[in-house]
């Protein structure tokens, strides 16, 4: 069996996905794959078929070329002519607010036609896309939408990776189901990123029945992802994810929502694809004695959030061929930043899936959680 996937934004995230399942096909062995196997799917069997940006230099193009194309900046790891998507032309897309005035010369905008939502669910039915995933910059509200509504009539999967509030809106789990569809989302984690290791030292405090007082986690990156995040006005839900991802392992999520902080912090050109996240923690202990942890996480940035997204674009066909339609908060949970409801940690998180799997009768290894 194979996964056909349709991507929207050719960015750095689609870069280093499409060269990965290239890589790993190979190397040969799956080392740093989360499930290896997901219902008798590796990462190999996931097929690339349509693509979407808006970038002068990238619409028109084969997609094995426009992954190179500037801003991108992840690595050359397998030679263009490899990769099995040369046949895949980057299609125009729409452009709404996928642009912030201050990357008008970054994601400079093709002058072509945009398409409308019926051109988009068509072209989605005609390339026999399984799974839409939405790559936009941070700060697409309406762009999103768009998407999302054609994934939806054309009865396709849509797995949102940013924060826009899609899979966590109640309107948009209905209107998936009335279309026979799944949503998953939002804002996908990073295999061992900033948001799952905050998450597990804060579980750890309270399961060691400390409180936490008060933490930060601040982030820095040199990506285009970073740049375009040095507005303010597109960070809205960024923060509210990132910070309720944290929050939603204490005792009272909301009590102490407003003594974390978790977003987005500057912009380091140098760094490139390489993310930095510094953490504090602060809590209480026995005996009233204050505890701290200071920890410094470095990561590239795109390999931690594709290592996610080979495993939940295999989860989403599987549950779409088992008829799972709307957003099932358990599918989401352990790979998103904000799904439709939060598990106090991601042990608990995976074993639920795990569960649910054995349910539906899906395969999926290894396992991590036994239960
Ligand atoms: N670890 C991670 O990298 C991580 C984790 C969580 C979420 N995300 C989010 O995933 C998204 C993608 O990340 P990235 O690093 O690949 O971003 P990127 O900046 O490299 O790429 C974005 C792409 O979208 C294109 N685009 C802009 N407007 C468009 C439109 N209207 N229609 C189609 N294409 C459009 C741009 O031309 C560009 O190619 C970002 O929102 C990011 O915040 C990333």
């Amino acid at each position: 069996m194979v996964v056909n996937i349709g991507i929207i934004g050719i960015g750095n995230i689609a870069s280093m996905l499409i060269q990965s399942i290239e890589y790993y096909r190979e190397k040969g062995d799956f080392t740093g794959v989360m499930h290896q196997i997901v219902d008798g799917m590796k990462v190999t069997d996931i097929n690339i078929v349509y693509a979407i940006d808006i970038a002068e230099n990238k619409v028109g193009k084969p997609l094995n070329e426009a992954i190179y194309e500037y801003p991108n900046i992840v690595p050359k790891i397998v030679e263009p002519d490899k990769l099995r998507c040369r046949n895949v032309i980057v299609r125009m897309g729409k452009i709404l607010d996928g642009v912030a005035p201050h990357m008008i010369n970054v994601f400079k905008p093709a002058k072509q036609p945009e398409p409308t939502i019926d051109d988009i669910v068509k072209e989605l039915n005609d390339t026999g896309v399984d799974v839409l995933v939405n790559l936009l910059p941070v700060g697409s509200h309406n762009a999103t939408r768009f998407y999302a509504q054609a994934a939806a009539r054309a009865g396709v999967a849509f797995v949102n990776c940013i924060p826009e509030f899609i899979a966590s809106d109640k309107k948009y789990d209905l209107l998936f189901k009335d279309n026979n569809a799944l949503v998953l989302g939002d804002d996908i984690k990073g295999q061992l990123g900033a948001t799952i290791l905050h998450r597990t030292i804060a579980s750890l405090i309270s399961m060691r029945g400390c409180r936490l007082l008060k933490s930060y986690q601040l982030n820095i990156g040199g990506n285009t992802d970073f740049l375009n995040m040095i507005d303010p006005t597109r960070l809205t839900s960024k923060k509210i994810s990132k910070t309720m991802a944290v929050a939603s392992t204490q005792p009272d999520p909301d009590a102490i929502k407003n003594y974390i902080y978790a977003g987005p912090s500057g912009y380091v050109e140098f760094l490139g694809n390489t993310k930095v996240a510094y953490m504090y923690l602060e809590a209480e202990s026995y005996g009233g004695a204050k505890l701290t942890i200071d920890v410094k996480l470095t990561v590239d940035d795109k390999s931690m959030a594709s290592a996610v997204l080979v495993d939940v674009v295999r989860i989403a066909k599987a549950l779409s061929d088992r008829g799972v339609v709307g957003s099932p908060y358990w599918a989401s949970a352990p790979f998103f930043k904000h799904p439709p409801k939060q598990f106090r940690s991601d042990w608990e998180a995976l074993r639920v899936l795990y569960s649910k799997f054995d349910e539906y009768g899906i395969d999926i290894k290894p396992k991590y959680v036994f239960y």
